[in-house]
């Protein structure tokens, strides 16, 4: 898992950046919009994630343990998701944070090449044969970007 660091509590790591996540309190800024309440956790900045670029890699609690994930930007739109590969977990990136083929198209597993759809997480190609990846609950609010807590 190069590039990622993880502090002893699952509510305050590192992301690949050095950026602290930490749990995000509810709160109401009177020149924003509303930010997410206490079930949510904040994984990078929006300006992090450039459109069709590289995903931000973090760790999510799940079943109490700790996992991979990842969130990218396709179609200006944020996704994350965990990042275990359909077919075999493992994990999909052939570097830290390139989750996307050539084209941009496609979330690609660098194991096989089992395609994924970057909106859903359905299977589009190769081994992963209909199953999907495990969706995230991603929002942006406030340039930033949360998950909700599983
Ligand atoms: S492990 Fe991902 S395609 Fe086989």
């Amino acid at each position: 898992m190069a590039g990622k660091k993880r502090l002893s509590a699952p509510s305050e790591r590192l992301s690949r950046s050095g950026a602290r996540l930490s749990e995000v309190g509810a709160s109401e800024s009177e020149s924003g919009p509303r930010l997410p309440g206490a079930d949510a956790e904040l994984v990078c900045a929006s300006g992090d994630l450039a459109d069709g670029g590289d995903g931000i890699r973090f760790e999510v609690e799940r079943d109490g343990k700790i996992v991979p994930a990842f969130a990218i930007r396709h179609g200006g739109r944020v996704y994350a998701y965990l990042n275990r590969c359909a077919h075999i977990a493992m994990e999909l990136d052939w570097k830290p944070g390139k989750f996307l083929d050539a084209e941009g198209e496609y979330l690609i597993c660098s194991t096989h090449g089992a395609l994924y759809a970057p909106e859903s997480g359905a299977c589009r190609g190769g081994p992963c044969r209909g199953a999907a990846l495990s969706r995230l609950d991603a929002l942006e609010a406030g340039g930033k970007v949360y998950i909700r807590k599983g």
